[in-house]
């Protein structure tokens, strides 16, 4: 059975990710209605989106999802009979150095949206509904050497932003069990791709290398992330949001384990041809700096249930989407200068000492 919304609001579809699922999932369904409500922190940039600016379907609302009436009104107004939740304060160091923020947006602001999309759903005037809660395999914790993460894993989040993250999904689940709302639940490895805000790994490392900055490894470099395209994220949301059965969770992952200094060493090389650099010039930026505290070593996903049940599976090769990635970045350098400029410049001297910027 396929669910077929035609109103969806989506929160957060100015960040990351949420910006590159509005653009794929328009233009799978472009007789659907798209609201984004986003309140457009640091992490969130309208320049993601112009090209959908004069889009009949698209619709742009600036605001928080703490604020219950307006979440209220839009959800009513919009008709709206999913909600695909991705805004979230994102970033682990932040978490570390401010985590109040975190609990207020992504546990509190979740509760307040379950709450709002639950009185809509009850109220029966938009049929059938969903609520897909976008998470992260950071809930689960840290694997060592061997193992993977599948949706049977304990939660066992150890920072500030997972163990929020956490908190969200339980309350999700909550939502599901205490009212049968028809909630979903996605958990995605790191992602990578076009409009990544360069606080995070490699956008930070594509943006420093090009200014001959110095790249900053944290602790011995050897913790093993899991990359996926977010555009492969993109349409594993849409295919779980039409034909997962409510109350489903879904790991998503690429299966592509990469230790972090090899990751910044193929940046690094892809970058020495493409800017006219010597062989190994970029490398010499490497510096290894303090550990990320409570850094988790190892995620990897089991993504198996979501092929076997859905049959989804990524379509982009890593090799190809950094490829594409670096050179998006640099046909994009107006987009990275205008969010590396104000308050980018202070983050990255508290983060990385004065003077780094
Ligand atoms: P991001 O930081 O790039 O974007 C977050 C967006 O949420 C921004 O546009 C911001 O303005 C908005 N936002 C923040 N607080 C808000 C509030 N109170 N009300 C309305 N909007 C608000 O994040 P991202 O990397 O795109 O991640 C999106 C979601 O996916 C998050 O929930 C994150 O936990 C999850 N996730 C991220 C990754 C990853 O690799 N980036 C992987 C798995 C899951
Ligand atoms: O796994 C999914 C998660 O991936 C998402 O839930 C988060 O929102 C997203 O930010 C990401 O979290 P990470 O902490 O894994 O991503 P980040 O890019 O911050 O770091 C990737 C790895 O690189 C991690 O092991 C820390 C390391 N790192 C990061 C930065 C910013 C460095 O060595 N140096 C750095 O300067």
């Amino acid at each position: 059975m396929t669910f077929a919304p035609k109103s969806i609001l989506v929160t957060g579809g100015a960040g990351f990710i949420g910006s590159n699922f509005i653009h794929s999932f328009i233009s799978n369904n472009p007789y659907c209605n798209v609201t984004n409500l986003d309140s457009l922190t640091y992490a969130g940039n309208l320049k993601n989106l112009t090209a959908l600016e004069s889009n009949p379907c698209y619709r742009f609302v600036k605001g928080d999802i703490g604020d219950a009436p307006l979440v209220a009104g839009l959800l009513l107004e919009q008709k709206i009979d999913a909600v695909v939740h991705f805004a979230a304060e994102s970033h682990v160091d932040r978490s570390i150095t401010g985590p109040e923020i975190f609990v207020r947006t992504n546990v509190l602001g979740t509760q307040i949206l379950l709450d709002e999309s639950r009185k809509q759903w009850q109220s029966g005037t938009v049929g059938d509904f969903r609520f897909l809660q976008i998470s992260t395999d950071e809930v689960y914790g840290s694997l060592g050497e061997t193992g993977y993460f599948t949706e049977e894993t304990p939660l066992a989040a150890n920072s500030p932003y997972s163990a929020s993250k956490a908190g969200a999904d339980l309350l999700v689940r909550a939502y599901h069990e205490t009212f049968g709302m028809p909630t979903l639940n996605t958990r995605c490895s790191n992602n990578y791709g076009p409009y990544h805000f360069p606080e995070k790994l490699i956008p930070l490392l594509i943006h420093n290398i090009i200014n001959k900055k110095p790249l900053p490894v944290y602790g011995d470099g050897l913790n093993v992330r899991d990359w996926l395209h977010v555009r492969d994220h993109a349409v594993a949301i849409e295919v779980v949001l039409k034909r997962a059965a409510p109350g489903s969770v879904y790991n998503i992952g690429g299966n592509n384990e990469w230790k972090n200094i090899d990751i910044v060493n193929l940046v690094c090389d892809l970058l020495d041809s493409r800017l006219g650099r010597s062989t190994g010039e970029n490398r010499r930026l490497i510096t290894f700096v303090r550990d990320r505290p409570g850094h988790d070593r190892r995620y990897a996903i089991d993504a198996s249930r979501l092929k076997r049940d859905l049959g989804w599976v990524p379509s982009y090769t890593f090799e190809q989407g950094i490829a594409e990635t670096i050179d998006w970045y640099l046909a994009n350098q107006e987009w990275v200068a205008e969010v590396t400029s104000g308050s980018y410049r202070e983050y990255y001297e508290q983060q990385y000492g004065r003077g780094a910027a």
